[in-house]
């Protein structure tokens, strides 16, 4: 018998200004078709001024629990994927913590930007895996919204704001790929991009600062390294991507989607895709297509499913999961 992290419950969260692409027509030299054209962006959500990251959060872990059909006193720990958090500290997660009554267990928040919440679900698995804790809250929330430069035509046309939990819980399997629950994780990272994909400010420059992409350059960096990680991920347990009944990719653009997808040789009909509707929600998108693929009925139970993200360090990886 082999010990795995399974999926118990899927939820989400997003704020109710909707804000399409034409609202930036207004203050922006842009247009509804540029953008979706070379994001296949359409829309997204903003957090209202007195909404916080760990509001997002606190809702989707709602959401999730409901799913699961589970209390909050039944979680061993929180983890939030974010670089978004409402303060420098505490953590975002010990705010879920507390706004959920949970009173024992631990929280602690995961930055790897858009790669977070894969990153998040791989110290989860670890987690579980070395018996430290039964269940988990795996949560990705971010308000992007926050870090935009609002005159920087070709960044804040592309993020959004939202939040999605996935409860992760310890059960037995045969040690076959066959099982329910994580099957394999691969996470890889290279600071020597820093400069590609960051935010020009934080607590030690005494800024909040704004967010700063060099897009051709993450692109060209995307599709390769998209492919390359999902497929080591899934090497691992001696799967090819023919197998995947579903990519949920990190949601940043439908080029690099559909690239690695390609790249995969898997067909966009087995590819969840939401970046239309919650425009880069960064660490958040990914738990967000989990739980509106699972609500559209498209995600069930044994469905082989492989997430994938990249963003800002360059940090990127994946996580090959049973349903
Ligand atoms: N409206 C109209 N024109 C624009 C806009 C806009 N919103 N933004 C840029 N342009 C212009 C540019 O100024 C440029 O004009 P020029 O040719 O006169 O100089 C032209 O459009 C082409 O710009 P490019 O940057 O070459 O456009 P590209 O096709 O590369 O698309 C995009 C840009 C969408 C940003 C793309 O490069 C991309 O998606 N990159 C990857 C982003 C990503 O994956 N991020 C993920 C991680 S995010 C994270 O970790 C926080």
């Amino acid at each position: 018998m082999t010990l795995r992290a399974i999926v118990k419950g899927v939820g989400h969260y997003l704020p109710e200004r909707v804000v399409p692409n034409s609202e930036f027509e207004s203050f922006l030299d842009t247009s509804d078709e540029w953008i979706k054209s070379r994001s296949g962006i359409e829309r997204r959500h903003f957090a209202a001024d007195d909404e916080m990251t760990s509001d997002l959060a606190e809702k989707a872990a709602k959401s999730a629990l409901l799913d699961a059909g589970m209390d909050a006193s039944e979680l061993d720990a929180i983890i939030v994927a974010t670089s978004t958090a409402d303060l420098t500290f505490p953590s975002a997660a010990t705010m879920v913590q507390a706004k959920l009554g949970m009173e024992k267990g631990f929280a602690f928040d995961v930055q790897a930007v858009c790669a977070g919440f894969v990153f998040a679900l791989a110290n989860a698995n670890a987690l579980i895996l070395s018996g430290q804790a039964k269940t988990v809250m795996v949560i990705g929330a971010e308000t992007f919204s926050r870090l935009m430069d609002w005159e920087d035509r070709g960044t804040c046309v592309l993020f959004g704001d939202g939040a999605g939990a996935l409860i992760m819980s310890a059960q037995e399997g045969e040690g076959t790929n066959a099982d329910r629950g994580i099957l394999a994780t691969d996470l890889n990272s290279d600071g020597r991009y820093k400069d590609i994909l960051y935010v020009d400010g934080g607590v030690s420059t005494k800024s909040t600062g704004f967010l700063r992409m060099e897009g051709k350059e993450v692109f060209r960096h995307a599709v390769e390294k998209l492919a390359g990680t999902a497929h080591t991920a899934l090497e691992k347990v001696g799967l090819c991507g023919e197998d995947v009944d579903w990519i949920v990719p990190h949601q940043a653009n439908i080029r690099i989607i559909k690239g690695t997808a390609k790249k995969m040789n898997v067909p966009m009909d087995r590819v969840i895709v939401t970046v239309q509707d919650h425009g880069n929600t960064s660490a958040a998108s990914i738990p967000l297509a989990l739980s509106v693929g699972k609500m559209n009925g498209q995600i069930k139970q044994d469905d082989l499913i492989v997430t994938e993200a990249i963003g800002g360090g360059l940090a990127w990886g994946s996580v090959l999961l049973r349903w």
